[in-house]
């Protein structure tokens, strides 16, 4: 099965299946000199980990990572990191039922057509667990990111389902389990997903993810383009329908006028434009929004088909998140990190030696 890597020059290559033994990647790329710890990694897998809160799945899964190679007296040393992850809550049984049929809105008939292996143990390759990996990865690049550039990447839920969740303060995102940047609506966003799961319902979100520090010049045209290579990376994340850079689809209803973002030499007036223009970055932050699709699995009996073709009814009791975009944020944040890594020393390589007259203007003009 291809597709399991990510990245030119910072490259991630993911393995394992959710129901195996175990699941983990292989960086390779990652600059020399790095000290890393499994705790470096650890603390990020946590943000992602199911069973966190009663709004989650309540798969039990440590997510334990462990450091196979890479390191030398705790530094890396250029060599292909490997990281690993213990499968240690596989449940099959939860599954056996859906052996003979395909849920809908999973990947369980499409991954049939084409492979023509049915492999019902929770979704096999297709499983939202192998995003821990992208997590354990994007630590790495955060990390790197951070000291080099001091760079950072914030991620936080900007809707669950049709109720709007206003910006108030990065500070509120940790202290709720919802990811939610505004304190007094997470009693509302708790009440909408008790009703959900008493409904046997599920429902979509929208992630929102900024990278702040990143400097201008990451992206190379025609086909690589620093929001194309975004918008694949995010694409690559199990239930996201939509990505949007910057304004997105709002650009749409906006004049020239409006969207242009002004350059003084006091910094830009605006960034309509999301931090990237022609592919390229400009030196604003990077700002990234994904739209996630209600969870499938749901106690709802929902139509489908036998492998025979005869009709049949898919009622899911197995344990799953009601709202998948709850435990999406530390992923978006991870995927942007592993983009702006990879174009970083992509960069790097090419145009390290390009010297301009002038200095970047700041990212933004003072208000
Ligand atoms: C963090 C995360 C957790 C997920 N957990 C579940 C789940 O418990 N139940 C479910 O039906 N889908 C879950 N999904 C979504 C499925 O993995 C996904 O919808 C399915 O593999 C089909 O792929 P697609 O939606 O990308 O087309 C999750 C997605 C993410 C990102």
């Amino acid at each position: 099965m291809s597709g399991s890597t990510l990245g030119e020059l910072f490259r991630v290559t993911n393995f394992g299946e959710s129901h195996g033994p175990a699941i983990g990647c292989v960086i390779d790329g990652c600059p020399p000199g790095l000290a890393l710890s499994e705790a470096d990694i650890q603390a990020e897998l946590d943000r992602r980990r199911p069973g966190t809160s009663r709004h989650v799945t309540q798969r039990n899964e440590p997510d334990a990572v462990e450091i196979l190679s890479g390191l030398y007296e705790g530094q890396t040393t250029g060599a292909p990191i490997c990281l690993l992850i213990r499968n240690t809550d596989q449940r099959s049984k939860d599954y056996g039922n859906l052996l003979d049929t395909f849920r809908p809105g999973h990947a369980d008939y499409s991954y049939w057509r084409k492979y023509g292996v049915r492999d019902p143990r929770g979704g096999g390759r297709s499983s939202a667990r192998l995003t821990a990996p992208t997590v354990a990865a994007g630590a790495v690049a955060k990390k790197w990111l951070q000291q080099k550039y001091g760079m950072r990447f914030i991620g936080w839920m900007s809707a669950l389902g049709a109720t709007d969740i206003p910006f108030e303060g990065f500070e509120h995102i940790p202290n709720n389990p919802f990811f939610a940047p505004n304190a007094s609506i997470v009693a509302q966003l708790e009440e909408q997903m008790d009703q959900l799961r008493r409904d046997g319902d599920s429902i979509g979100a929208r992630i929102s993810v900024i990278a702040q520090g990143v400097p201008a010049g990451l992206g190379e045209p025609l086909y690589d383009r620093l929001d194309a290579d975004i918008a694949h990376a995010m694409m690559g994340l199990n239930a996201v329908k939509g990505v949007e850079i910057g304004d997105g689809f709002a650009s749409v209803a906006q004049r020239g006028s409006e969207h242009g973002d002004e350059l003084t030499p006091e910094g830009f007036l605006s960034n309509h434009a999301g931090g990237v223009l022609g592919g390229v970055s400009t030196g604003q932050d990077l700002v990234v929004s994904i739209a996630i699709k209600p969870t499938s699995s749901i106690r709802t009996p929902r139509a489908s088909i036998d492998r025979a073709g005869n009709p049949s009814t898919v009622q899911t009791f197995g344990r799953h998140d009601p709202c998948v975009g709850i435990r999406a944020t530390p992923i978006a944040e991870a995927l942007l990190a592993l983009v702006v890594m990879d174009h970083v020393l992509r960069h790097r390589a090419q145009c390290g030696d390009v010297v301009l007259p002038i200095a970047p203007i700041p990212a933004a003009a003072p208000r």
